[in-house]
């Protein structure tokens, strides 16, 4: 884009609001880029990310802070892959703080050093939120594929040297559920103000991993109690969040607090996503920044319109008496498991097809409750996989013989 088609745009009058009462967006994720050094074996990008390597210039993104704040943004997410591959990065948080955005740095840590923190400082970066993946050096380079564990301990020293607020963030499944009490042990020694304890959902390459990941009940049922027994002990020096993942329950989330309701994200090549999963769904055009204002994608585009609402859903969700609660689960979750985004969120258990969801909870169960590191082929995320799986991107279960 031009700088004198950006200044045009800047200077563009606010686009009025449909008149459906659609609130402005809340929330601005900016997935800076799919690059990461870490391999997750859970992460949240699509699996077919090696489709979309194109990256938005500093200036493009310069400019969608600015319209996202004019719509009425006001916590902005720094995400990825790995945001801090992005040399630009204390740029955008530098102009994300003179627009007034409360800003978050979700990062695995690496490449976070003591000159770069100076800078986000200075630039005015909020918070920080910090990715271990388990608290024993061992599980966390298994599962990153990489051998970061020693990395990520200096850099959590160096962001409370420096004075952030931190969130420490594990993602759990049945590899480090037993660990529950280690992770918490090892958040409070960092001092980290929040302790995420997100037990894994089940999209893109942890979707592929369902089967190596899955817990089983009890054991989301024991580390639940030690983290009861942890709250009731430390108070609010750490506050923890224990995040149950979907499999488990008979009624859906209400995803994204509703398709379109308050979260915007913009992938690394600028696509405007509704959710962090929305690329893996068939046939929604997601429109892009690079040609079209964000209040005109918000507002009037099929992608973000798709799922507003309750005009798009069948049954059972449509005659629901508490369709307005949970707004019929997750969009995503519904095409992994039914082929068809529109249908119920199948963790529902009023939805035809809830039995897949109690199969998986079943054969999970059946499964050794404790793995070691490699027991199981697990899918890594990394370029080769990534080419291999985006054929099938939805259905992509790990290959007996794939381990990295
Ligand atoms: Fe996409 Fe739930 S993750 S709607």
């Amino acid at each position: 884009m031009s700088d004198s088609a950006l200044a045009d745009r800047k200077n563009a009058p606010q686009h009025a609001p449909a008149a459906s009462g659609v609130g402005p967006p809340l929330w601005l994720l900016a997935e800076l880029t799919y690059r990461c050094p870490l391999h997750c074996a859970f992460c949240y990008n699509p699996v077919d990310y090696t489709g979309h390597r194109d990256e938005l210039s500093t200036a493009q993104w310069l400019d969608v802070l600015q319209q996202a704040r004019k719509l009425g943004a006001a916590q902005l997410g720094f995400s990825g892959g790995e945001p801090l591959m992005r040399d630009d990065l204390d740029t955008l948080v530098a102009e994300a703080r003179g627009l007034g955005f409360y800003t978050n740095l979700i990062t695995s840590g690496i490449g976070l050093t003591d000159a770069r923190l100076d800078t986000l400082k200075a630039n005015g970066l909020d918070h920080i939120q910090l990715s271990f993946q388990d608290s024993t050096q061992e599980l966390n380079d298994f599962l990153s594929s990489t051998r970061t564990f020693d990395l990520k301990n200096r850099v959590a020293r160096a962001i409370k040297a420096h004075g952030f607020p931190m969130v420490l963030n594990c993602v759990l499944h049945r590899y480090n559920l037993p660990h529950v009490d280690k992770i918490i042990d090892m958040a409070l020694a960092m001092g980290a103000e929040y302790l995420e304890l997100a037990n894994t959902q089940y999209y893109g390459w942890a979707h592929a991993n369902r089967a190596q990941l899955m817990p089983t009940a009890e054991q989301l049922r024991e580390a639940e109690a030690v983290v009861e027994r942890y709250r009731e002990e430390i108070g609010n020096r750490c506050k923890i969040f224990f995040v149950v993942p979907d499999y488990f329950e008979t009624r859906p989330k209400r995803c994204m607090n509703g398709w379109g309701s308050v979260f915007l994200g913009v992938a690394p090549d600028g696509a405007a996503l509704p959710c962090h999963a929305a690329r893996s769904l068939p046939g929604l055009a997601f429109p892009n920044v690079k040609d079209t204002p964000l209040a005109q994608i918000w507002y009037d585009s099929d992608a973000f319109n798709r799922f507003r609402g309750f005009d798009w859903m069948k049954e059972p969700c449509r005659s629901c008496d508490e369709k307005t609660r949970d707004l019929g689960g997750c969009r995503c979750q519904a095409y992994l498991l039914t082929l068809d985004p529109a249908n119920a969120d199948p963790v529902c258990d009023k939805s035809p097809e809830h039995e897949k969801v109690v199969r998986v909870v079943r054969e999970a169960a059946q499964r050794p409750a404790t793995l070691a590191p490699g027991e199981q082929p697990v899918l890594f995320r990394n370029d080769a996989n990534s080419r291999r799986l985006s054929d099938h991107p939805a259905n992509g279960t790990a290959p007996a013989n794939t381990v990295r």
